[in-house]
Order: structure tokens, then sequence, then C-alpha cells
């Protein structure tokens, strides 16, 4: 594995990367790694030829009172994490690196970046689509692979693609989960022993929803009632949202069908989760 800090080194491997034909594969990250980031690189391994994952935690990302600074950072262990795993090229900039050129424009993600995560996070998906362009704008990859955990940010993503013309494939990789059902997280390092076992009433109540409606029940009201309940059995445990929605603007539905999506925040003690699921998947 190769390893750049700087745009321009990056760049010049890349540009012998694709003369020799080579299909180019990114996979971006903001480090902290764990088994649901290294899934995305075997993914963008059955797609491409040479593996770039980026390792950025993006200050445009996050808000005032959010952890930017406490975020978790282990650049040693991601190295080797990302190396084992067959990452070729790992690119892992400085601020300065990647914004010294300019932070004053940001990409909107508009109507669907205003729903959800973005209501409770104003201006968060704006910072993620902003460095998204870059990223492929310093890349050039022909695949990028992100994560279905995530799924309003990859729906985002998966849109902006698509409105601004940029010529990269998109894969949605599949949530990857603890034994126990909790979504690997880099944020689940917050949990208390306690609040690490409340955590999983989020995949319960996902499971429980998915059960209820492939034993019939497709209104989303009555789905909605059940995930609230399964969430508010657990003390500790406080729904932000509960949407029942179609996969392409996330706009809710009524009734559900095989591809709907309930995705949900909710926040135990003080960390925020998500989690989400795709009912027939
Ligand atoms: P980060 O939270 O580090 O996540 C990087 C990628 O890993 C995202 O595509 C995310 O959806 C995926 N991922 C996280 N947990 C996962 C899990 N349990 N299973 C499968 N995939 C999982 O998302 C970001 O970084 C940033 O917003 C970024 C896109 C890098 C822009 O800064």
């Amino acid at each position: 594995m190769r390893e750049v800090t700087a745009i321009a080194a990056l760049r010049a491997l890349l540009a012998t990367e694709r003369s020799a034909g080579r299909r180019i594969g990114l996979v971006p990250t903001m480090g902290s790694l764990h088994a649901g980031h290294l899934s995305l690189v075997d993914a963008a391994r059955r797609e491409s030829d040479t593996v770039v994952m980026s390792l950025f935690v993006n200050p445009l990302q996050f808000g005032p009172g959010e952890d930017f600074d406490r975020y978790p950072r282990d650049l040693e262990r991601d190295r080797v994490l990302a190396a084992e795993r067959g990452v070729d090229l790992l690119f892992a900039p400085t601020v300065d690196e990647i914004y010294g050129t300019g932070a004053d424009l940001r990409l909107s993600g508009g109507e669907v970046a205003a729903r959800w995560e973005g209501a409770v996070r104003p201006g968060h998906f704006d910072g993620v689509l902003t460095v998204v362009a870059k990223l492929f704008n310093i890349v050039g990859p022909d695949v990028v692979c992100f994560g279905q955990k995530d799924i309003q940010q990859a729906t985002l993503i998966r849109r902006m693609i698509r409105e601004f013309n940029f010529p990269i494939h998109l894969l949605l990789a599949p949530i990857v989960r603890e034994a126990d059902g909790l979504a690997m997280s880099s944020r689940n390092v917050y949990l208390s022993p306690a609040e690490r076992d409340a955590a999983l009433a989020l995949s319960r109540a996902l499971r429980a929803a998915e059960a209820r409606w492939r034993a019939g029940e497709s209104d989303a009201n009555a789905l909605r009632q059940l995930v609230g309940q399964v969430l508010a059995a657990v003390p500790g445990v406080v729904a932000d949202y509960i949407a029942i929605v179609e996969p392409d603007a996330l706009a809710p539905v009524a009734r559900v069908t095989r591809g709907t999506i309930v995705a949900l925040a909710a926040r135990v003690g003080r960390t925020r989760l998500i989690d989400n699921v795709i009912f027939g998947d």
C-alpha cells in the first residue's frame, strides 16, 4: 500500500494506474476504521483494479456543537487495517491540503438534504457533498463505494452523480453489524456498557418492522408506531425520527412495499446513532 498526503502526488500515481488501463475505485472514509468500512474495500475491489481509500475527518460536515474535535482518530491503526484489507493507495490529507485553496463555496443538497438527518444537522450534507465532489475531482474514480448505513448520504451522492454528470458508478454496500445486531459505527466507542446494551433497541425495532411487513402489514403508520414502541420500551433511548420512505428522494410513503426504507435516528445517552433497513433486501 502506498500512502500519500498531497493531492499532486496522488494524481501522479493515479495517472500511471490509469494509463496502464486500470479502473480506479474510491472508498471515502473519515478513518477510525471498522469492519463496515473494510467491507467497502472488498466491494470496490470487485469492480476496480486500483482501490483508493481516503481518510479525512472533514470539518465542513460537523456542526458547531458536534464532535469534530473528539471524533476518534488513529492513523497508525487505520494504516495497518487498510493495508491488510488490500487498499492500494491510502490518501490521508491534512485539512489545509483539502481546503487550503479556499472553503467558501458549498454544494447544496436541496430538498433531500433538508429532511431527516439534515433537519437535525443543518449544513451537514452540504459539507459532505462538498468534500465528496472534491474527492471525485481529485481522484477521478470509475467506481465509488458508500455504505447503506448512511442511507441519506448515499442517496444524496447518487443524486449528485446524476445531476452533476459525474462519470462514476456508485456501489451501495450493505450494513455490517456486530454479532448482536448493532450497526457498526465509529461513534459506538462513545457508548458506556449500559448504553451499548440499550443501543440494541435500534436494530431490534427495525427487525420487528420488517417481520411485521413480511407478515402482511403494509400501513406505514402502523409500522412507525411499532418501531416507536420498541424504542420507547428501552430507558435511555430517545428517538429523533422514524422515517418510512421511498429510496429516490427519501419522501414519506403511506404504504410499504419491497424497496421501502425504514430509517431511524435515536439518542442513547449523549450519543446519536442511526440505522435503517431496506425492505425485501
Ligand atoms: P465514515 O462515517 O467514516 O463512513 C465511511 C463509509 O463507511 C460511508 O460510506 C459509510 O456509510 C460506511 N459505513 C459506516 N458504517 C458502516 C457499516 N456498519 N456497514 C457498512 N458501511 C458502513 O460517511 C463518512 O465517513 C463521511 O461522511 C464521508 C463520506 C467520508 C465524507 O466525509
